[in-house]
């Protein structure tokens, strides 16, 4: 095989109570690219449609994550990658992730698979450190393994795979303003309370649980962030607002995806996303702020060839 197509998808990180650690796979929205063998060695980054970003492949998330993963290997050829961009980035919803695991997981095909979805992640953090200005693989995980997961430890790097109940959807809002991550980050604060804790690791644990039993109720009991929504939800307009439609129209849990700006919805049935959806388009509609939204079942399979 010289060549690969494949969707890597978008993500959406701590998940309310799972800050840095929590994350799911969306299915309906994610970049596309193709990698490709060539008889130059090292990684060269030959198109990118959709947004303005690095070709050099020392700036660019794919291109790092490809040379953390070149490195550690032993080839007389070198890779070009094409990235078509459909997840803007500063969006909330792992468009860094999406580039960098891509380009591993598209090189690890072509070499035969030598690597585990683990030490894929172990490369693609590379990639994230430099969007993000920290190491964290709350949108990676997800978007390589599929479904929910659970970051145990970056260092070493363990990733728990958690069970996805069939029913699930997810909405999401795309406000279209950019928030960086790394700005969301420096507006936390380096303590937090032991009673928001101990209701953090609470929900956390039985969150965990809940997905693991199917129990809906359990999961809508759980969805509660006291340690990180209220330092950043002022940075996303009506969020309070969001966050109160998609809840009375029966979401099981609203909050920030990711650094934000997306928010995202966990609904039981398509049903219930939907209608979800069109009460949050409702309340942005007053607003002068561009928005996309996208209704998604939970994606058990993660980044795929296509
Ligand atoms: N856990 C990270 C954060 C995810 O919230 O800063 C960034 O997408």
């Amino acid at each position: 095989m010289n060549e690969i197509k494949i969707f890597s998808p978008a993500t959406v990180a701590n998940v309310a109570c799972g800050f840095d650690v929590m994350g799911f796979c969306l299915d309906t929205v994610g970049d596309e690219m193709v990698i490709r063998k060539t008889d130059k060695k090292g990684i060269f980054i030959t198109k990118i449609e959709g947004f303005d970003l690095p070709f050099e492949a020392e700036l660019n998330v794919a291109g790092v994550s490809a040379l953390a993963m070149y490195e550690a290997i032993d080839v007389d050829f070198g890779f070009e990658i094409e990235i078509y961009k459909n997840i803007k980035p500063g969006s909330g919803i792992g468009s860094s992730a999406a580039s960098a695991v891509g380009s591993v997981f598209g090189m690890n095909e072509i070499l035969g698979k030598p690597f585990n979805k683990t030490q894929l992640t172990q490369f693609a953090i590379k990639g994230e450190a430099i969007a993000s200005k920290c190491e964290h693989a709350d949108n990676l995980a997800p978007a390589l393994f599929g479904g929910f997961t659970l970051v145990k430890s970056v260092s070493p790097l363990q990733i728990l795979e958690i069970p996805t109940p069939d029913d699930l959807y997810a909405t999401i809002i795309h406000p279209q303003i950019e928030i960086k991550t790394s700005e969301a980050r420096s507006l936390l604060p380096k303590k937090i309370d032991l009673s928001d804790a101990i209701a953090q690791w609470a929900n956390l644990g039985s969150l965990v649980h809940a997905l693991h039993t199917s129990d809906y109720d359990l999961m809508k009991d759980s969805l509660h962030d006291v340690a990180i929504e209220p330092h950043r939800s002022k940075l996303i307009p009506l969020f309070a607002d969001v966050k109160y439609a998609a809840l009375s129209e029966g979401a099981l849990g609203c909050g920030i995806s990711g650094s934000g700006p997306s928010i995202f919805s966990i609904c039981k049935g398509k049903d219930v996303a939907l209608k979800v959806k069109e009460v949050i388009e409702n309340v942005y509609s007053d607003l002068v702020i561009d928005f996309d939204m996208h209704v998604s079942k939970i994606n058990t399979g993660g980044v795929k060839i296509i």
